[in-house]
């Protein structure tokens, strides 16, 4: 696949020194993935590797494989779990850009936009089916059992999203439990199927649960603050989208909260469906607090991340599950 780019050769200087560690096991885990999504049908076989070619930032198979050389040892069952994972992710995102009616994802087009609906639901079913049919290949059911609990969990937060929609009185613990389902959910199973395939036990396992829990709430604020802050062309996916569909994200909950006299011009903004809301609200966002409030808090649940590291030995996995932290509040991706 010649039009294949390594995602991470483009991105910033910490994402690519706390995946120094795993280069080649991510490496390994890509081939993985490629691999399984082989078909014989070839409509099929390039629709299901099409959303993998531009990569994306392994995220969770990084969390996967940091896990498990945090708790020292690394093993053929991690590879099987950090393709799983990421085939969950994707599954995830293609059948979000439906729900968000994204049009550019990776840097490329949407499936969505360059083929379907109707593709995405059933692609999305298809990469979820592959991931589950990988992750029973494993001898214990436990990995089937965390990521079936996690996907569940998942699957309630973005409902309960759809049902908050232009919901603007939703309270920032609400927003956050929304986020702990919908993202964190699948960030803390990565960390305890890294964690309980070395071999360690229920105490560690959960220390890394709790920290991939807190790095999940804090990336999801941050993806918050980028839909509305955000260039298109760095993150390489369609941006103020959350503002179109009207989903009451950190930051404009903030907004709201602090406008005053002003929430009325800011809520017949949002009512009007088209993207021009990101453009419209920008100043609100400039002069208020909203911006740095959200970036805080996102800090706040990294900082706990960090915290939870603190309880393992020292290691360079350690250290790198610490810089994936701040990557995760720094980024611009
Ligand atoms: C996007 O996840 C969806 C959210 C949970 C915000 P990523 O930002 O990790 O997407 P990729 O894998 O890098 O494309
Ligand atoms: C979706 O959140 C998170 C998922 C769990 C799929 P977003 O809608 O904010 O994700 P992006 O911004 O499209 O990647
Ligand atoms: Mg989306
Ligand atoms: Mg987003």
């Amino acid at each position: 696949m010649s039009e294949r780019l390594d995602i991470r050769e483009q991105t910033p200087g910490d994402l690519r020194k706390s995946y120094g560690l795993i280069r080649d096991e991510l490496a390994r885990t890509d081939r993985l993935i490629l691999d399984e999504l082989r078909s014989d049908y070839p409509f099929v076989d390039r629709l299901a590797k099409y959303g993998f070619r531009l990569g994306g930032k392994r995220l969770r198979p990084a969390l996967v494989l940091l896990c498990a050389k945090a708790c020292g040892r690394l093993t053929e069952e991690h590879f099987a779990l950090a393709a799983a994972v990421e085939m969950i992710h994707t599954a995830t995102l293609i059948h979000d850009d439906v729900l968000d009616e994204a049009t550019i994802r990776r840097h490329l087009a949407t499936v969505n936009t360059q083929w379907s609906n109707e593709a995405s639901v059933l692609l999305g079913d298809y990469l979820f089916a592959r991931a589950v049919s990988l992750a029973s290949s494993l001898e214990t059911t436990f990995a089937c059992r965390a990521i079936g609990e996690a996907a569940r969990v998942m699957c309630e937060g973005e409902l309960r999203q759809i049902d908050s929609r232009g919901n603007y009185d939703l309270t920032e613990e609400e927003y956050i439990e929304i986020v702990a389902d919908k993202t964190a959910a699948l960030c803390a199973c990565c960390c305890r199927l890294g964690a309980h395939y070395a071999g360690a036990d229920t105490e560690v396992r959960e220390i890394l649960g709790n920290y991939g829990r807190n790095l999940g709430i804090a990336f999801q604020i941050k993806d918050d603050l980028l839909d509305i802050l955000g260039d298109e062309a760095t993150t390489g996916k369609s941006l103020g989208t959350d503002l179109v569909k009207q989903k009451p994200t950190l930051p404009l909950i903030r907004l709201l909260n602090r406008a005053g006299d002003d929430r009325d011009e800011i809520l017949s903004l949002l009512s009007e469906s088209d993207n021009h809301g990101r453009e419209a609200l920008r100043p609100w966002f400039d002069q208020g607090d909203a911006v740095v409030y959200s970036q805080e808090r996102a800090e706040w649940h990294i900082r706990q991340a960090k915290e939870s590291l603190q309880s393992l030995p020292g290691s360079p996995a350690r250290k790198a599950l610490a810089m994936l932290a701040d990557f995760v509040v720094a980024r611009m991706l």
